[in-house]
């Protein structure tokens, strides 16, 4: 009885563990300001390379009118007086605000350091990850630095679309990036990589029973022979369970007209076999 709770006890743990690993486990581990390879439990499951999309000029505007660039992979540079748009600062994203009047100039701000840029993955299926960057130009008056947080979302039907969110909570500010360029390359590995990856689990957790079975019957419950093997009695059992289970479902299943299974069934007396036969 105390060997049955500790065998329910271990196996939902595992399923709750292999549950939860199952989730969350990927990464994409950075390459560059703008490209990251998207790993699993499985490995590798591909490049996210939004190079393409530097030749692209890709800009958005928010709700309170301002226009911002975004400048992948290489700090974007829009010339002298240009404020923090510069390569100097390394600009990932400029916000421009226009100017309201003919005699005010535009302002430019840089919301984003390109040599900062962060990858983390907040969905697997769809594919979206999230690109994090600080060391935007330096607030004065709070005394900290601009951030952006950048969703990019995998789309295989849109080349590249820019969606500015605006600015909350203050400095940081937020946009929405999909294209087809943000899906990995060798995406048809990922369903395998998911898979093996799961078999790879279940074989760690499948050794850790066992060790942690045997050291409890070895040392606390004091058994010795096969007896020591976690539920000796029930993993023995089991493939027997199965084939009775399957032979039973297969009888009922299966079973061709005409078989005879133990006794004549009433069933079978009142079929016209001749009837039958002239039919095939
Ligand atoms: C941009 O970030 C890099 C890496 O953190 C840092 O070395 C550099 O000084 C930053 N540039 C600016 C202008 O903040
Ligand atoms: C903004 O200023 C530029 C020159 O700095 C000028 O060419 C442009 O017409 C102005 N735009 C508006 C909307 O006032
Ligand atoms: C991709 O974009 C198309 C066109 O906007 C849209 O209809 C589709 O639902 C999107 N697919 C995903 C997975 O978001």
């Amino acid at each position: 009885m105390r060997g049955e709770l500790i065998t329910i006890i271990i196996v939902t743990s595992l399923l709750i563990l292999i549950g939860c690993s199952g989730l969350g486990e990927y990464s994409c581990l950075k390459v560059s300001s703008c490209s990251c390879k998207l790993v699993g439990l499985g490995g590798e499951i591909g490049l996210i390379d939004l190079s393409p999309l530097q030749d692209r000029s890709l800009s958005a505007s928010d709700s309170s009118g301002y226009v911002y660039r975004y400048f992948p992979c290489v700090p974007g540079d829009l010339g002298a007086d240009r404020g923090t748009c510069d390569a100097q600062n390394h600009v990932a994203i400029c916000q421009i605000q226009p100017n309201k009047s003919i005699t005010e100039e535009p302002v430019f701000t840089s919301c984003a350091n390109q040599s900062t840029a962060e990858f983390s993955v907040q969905s697997i299926s769809p594919i979206s990850l999230l690109l994090d960057f600080s060391k935007g130009e330096f607030d004065d008056g709070r005394e900290e630095y601009r951030l952006t947080k950048l969703e990019v979302n995998c789309n295989y039907s849109i080349d590249s679309q820019l969606i500015a969110l605006g600015e909350f909570p203050t400095l940081t500010y937020n946009f929405i990036l999909t294209s087809k360029y943000a899906c990995p390359r060798e995406v048809e590995q990922l369903e395998f990589s998911i898979g093996l990856g799961v078999l790879l689990v279940l074989f760690s957790y499948s050794i850790l029973y066992l060790f942690v079975g045997v050291y409890i019957n070895a040392f606390w419950l004091k058994k010795r022979g096969f007896e020591i093997f976690p539920n000796y009695h029930f993993w023995v059992e089991t493939p027997f369970l199965f084939r009775d289970g399957f032979v039973f479902c297969l009888s009922i299943c299966y079973r061709p007209i005409g078989t005879r299974i133990g006794t004549k069934t009433e069933l079978e007396d009142s079929f016209d076999y001749r009837e039958y036969n002239r039919i095939e």
